[in-house]
């Protein structure tokens, strides 16, 4: 008989320890409350993630998640003349929102793992509307430092926004990393993406939020869908922000995790590169050998991510999971090399 094996999602960066118990007890006792509407405004949630980042509630939009606003930024804060600037080895919604949304994409090519400002700001014109960028990158895990940050933005005009997108903001521990939200009272063209759906462990609620000027609020507070935001994810966000041990124990257990799996994977021969996020990146020396070790990953029940579904044959992304799915790996890794 063939014995079932566990399988472990390693492909998304969700949060291994589950969601904030604090956020699922308030979906618990909110739950009976369902048949009710939420408000039009999620003006406890704007307060509460307003103080969380010392700015004012005016500052703040809440969304059914990052891609909302993504979407928003692409759709309404540009022409269909005016483009969007990003790398080709990031996070694939802002090309895909370009694309939906009918505006010319135009693409920076990474030379290496890391986000070259100076090649971006080369293809910038005077067509350049919205500027996006992950940082930490998905998927490469690595970050643009405060003083490049701050290059790029005296460079560019104010009249561009510069979308800085900190999905996982909350794992990074190199301290040049920048203080956006200090950068933002000089360049209020800067608008920083948050969400949910990583430290939060709330992914499947869809829950974001954008910092900004309050203008540029104002407009996408106006065009978003009325009442897009659920009542669970704004009474689980309000529960999580408030769930200060659980973050701390989800970005403890990342970071030495973290080390630990570059460490033992670097140290078995292959290339790893340096992560501040909560995933791995890994490119190969050809097509054929990332798929093999796809396959055999996979067939150990370690659902990691191949980033040929995103146009880049040569790599795999490897979320940090719970100790025992990270110890998988590496075992698993030890025997293919
Ligand atoms: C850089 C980045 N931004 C945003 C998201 C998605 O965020 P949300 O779930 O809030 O839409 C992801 C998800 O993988 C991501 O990697």
């Amino acid at each position: 008989m063939k014995t079932q094996i566990e399988s472990y999602r390693l492909m998304s960066n969700e949060n291994p320890l589950g969601p904030s118990p604090k956020a699922l007890s308030a979906i618990h006792s909110f739950s009976e409350k369902i048949h009710r509407y939420p408000g039009w405004v999620p003006k406890t949630l704007k307060e509460k993630l307003a103080t969380l980042n010392a700015v004012s509630p005016e500052n703040i939009s809440v969304s059914s998640g990052s891609y909302e606003l993504i979407n928003l930024i692409t759709r309404f804060l540009m022409n269909k003349n005016e483009e969007v600037l990003t790398f080709d080895n990031t996070f694939v919604a802002y090309y895909l929102s370009a694309k939906r949304n009918r505006r010319k994409c135009v693409i920076s090519k990474m030379d290496s793992p890391h986000c070259n400002l100076k090649n971006l700001k080369s293809l910038q014109n005077e067509k350049t509307k919205a500027i996006f960028f992950a940082n930490p990158n998905n998927p490469t895990g690595t970050i643009i430092n405060h003083d490049s940050l701050r290059e790029l933005l005296s460079t560019i005009p104010k009249t561009v926004f510069v979308v800085s997108d900190e999905a996982y903001i909350e794992y990074v521990t190199d301290v040049s990393y920048p203080d956006t939200i200090q950068l933002q009272k000089d360049f209020p063209n800067l608008i920083i993406l948050r969400t949910f759906s990583k430290i939060y462990g709330l992914a499947g609620l869809r829950l974001g939020y954008g910092i900004a000027s309050k203008e540029i609020v104002k407009k996408l507070d106006q065009v978003r869908i009325l009442r897009s935001l659920n009542a669970l994810a704004e009474k689980a966000g309000e529960a999580a922000i408030d769930d200060i041990e659980y973050v701390e124990i989800s970005a403890k257990h990342n970071a030495t995790e973290r080390e630990n799996m570059y460490r033992e994977i670097a140290s078995l021969g292959y290339n790893i590169i340096p992560s501040q996020a909560n995933f791995l990146y890994l490119p190969f020396e050809n097509n054929d050998r990332k798929n093999f070790i796809y396959k055999q990953l996979g067939d150990q029940g370690l659902m990691v991510c191949d980033l040929a579904d995103f146009g880049h044959n040569k790599s795999l992304r490897i979320s940090i999971g719970t100790i025992e799915a990270n110890q998988k790996v590496i075992d698993c890794l030890g025997k293919l090399i």
